[in-house]
């Protein structure tokens, strides 16, 4: 069982990133990023929001893609609202130590369970040409950015709850080695009971960009992408007796309205669903006209950002220092404890 915590308390220390991928879908507006921008403002506990390019190494191996994912991301971040001025918002490969703790980490991650790892399992199946020792320890790079700040707190969607279980094991065998509490429990955090998965549009399956493109609505799609995407989502034949179930593709439709769409409209569907006499093309004029005008506020915001180069390396500058500080504090007490330290002298005259 995976433990979601819905609280936060005053010591708690907030972390969490996402990949750089470049292609940010509502999927990941939902899943993630909203809820950093919101954390931000209904919590004054310290915070660290970073982009994950590291991670993204293990999949994205084209040096110019990355950078103009990384600065997309960046400016995503930004656009939908993190404030870099109440929350630490950086690079990860801008934060050195955060590889170091990678390092002594691996040394409390087993083979077995980081090969038992569903979404392993899933990338080694998608990739089977390309099983590299990254992907196997993705969770212990993902523990090394939780613990490098001593985040207690870990917003993430569904898919991630495995791995910051994955997290507390990894701290617990190190306290339990070194007989001391050096790390608290990262929990993941959601608002909510359920996390919001958000599904794809070709009527299987969550938002995910690796699907045909197609079947997720990026932030940065115009709005006759969005239109174009929503009017081609997968639907049946429709009802053809009284309410009758929902099939998946149809509640898929039906989920994406819950975000976008108001409560009348939606009640007005569902009843012509149990009624049989819903249109999907009428459902789907309004659930693009409501995507739209949720979207495009956000798309414009990102690119303001996109179009502010300088900007973005100020933050990025500003974000990576006052990470480095809190990062560096942990790597040392914990060189300590590991029994090394960069004082040469001191390690061998006691
Ligand atoms: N793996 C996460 C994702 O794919 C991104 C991530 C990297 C992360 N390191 C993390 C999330 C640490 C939370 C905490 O979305």
């Amino acid at each position: 069982m995976t433990t979601i915590s819905k609280t936060i308390t005053k010591d708690d220390i907030i972390v969490s990133g996402a990949r750089s991928t470049g292609v940010i879908h509502i999927g990941n507006y939902f899943g993630a990023i909203r809820n950093f921008a919101k954390m931000i403002d209904d919590f004054e506990n310290p915070s660290f929001f970073f982009i994950a390019d590291w991670h993204a190494l293990t999949t994205h191996q084209d040096a110019a893609l990355l950078k103009d994912s990384v600065r997309k991301t960046l400016a995503t971040y930004l656009g939908c609202g993190l404030d870099p001025n109440k929350s630490t918002i950086y690079l990860q490969s801008d934060v050195p130590a955060i590889s170091e703790l990678y390092l002594y980490l691996n040394m409390f991650a087993h083979l077995g369970e980081l090969e038992r790892t569903a979404t392993f399992k899933e990338k080694i199946a998608a990739n089977p040409n390309n099983i590299n020792a990254g992907l196997l320890t993705y969770p212990v790079l993902m523990a090394a950015d939780v613990l490098i700040h001593k985040g207690t707190k870990v917003p993430v969607g569904k898919d991630q709850a495995q791995h910051i279980e994955m997290i507390r094991t990894f701290s617990n065998r190190l306290n339990r080695v070194y007989k001391k509490e050096i790390f608290k429990e990262a929990l993941a955090y959601s608002y909510s009971d359920d996390f919001v998965t958000v599904p794809s549009l070709n009527g299987s399956g969550k938002m995910s960009k690796s699907d045909d493109p197609n079947s997720a609505i990026l932030l940065l799609d115009s709005d006759k992408d969005i239109e174009k995407k929503i009017k081609r989502a997968k639907t049946d034949t429709g009802p053809t007796e009284k309410n009758s179930p929902l099939t998946q593709e149809v509640k898929n439709l039906f989920d994406l309205m819950a975000l976008f769409s108001n409560e009348e409209q939606i009640t007005y569907f569902k009843n012509s669903y149990l009624d049989c006499s819903i249109r999907y093309g009428d459902l789907k004029n309004q659930l693009a006209l409501d995507a739209i005008q949720f979207i495009r506020p956000l798309r414009e915001q990102i690119e303001e950002y996109i179009n502010k180069p300088n900007l973005l390396v100020e933050i990025a500058k500003s974000g990576a220092e006052k990470a480095n500080n809190s990062a560096n504090n942990t790597i040392e007490e914990l060189r300590d404890t590991l029994g090394l330290t960069r004082k040469f002298l001191n390690k061998i005259s006691n």
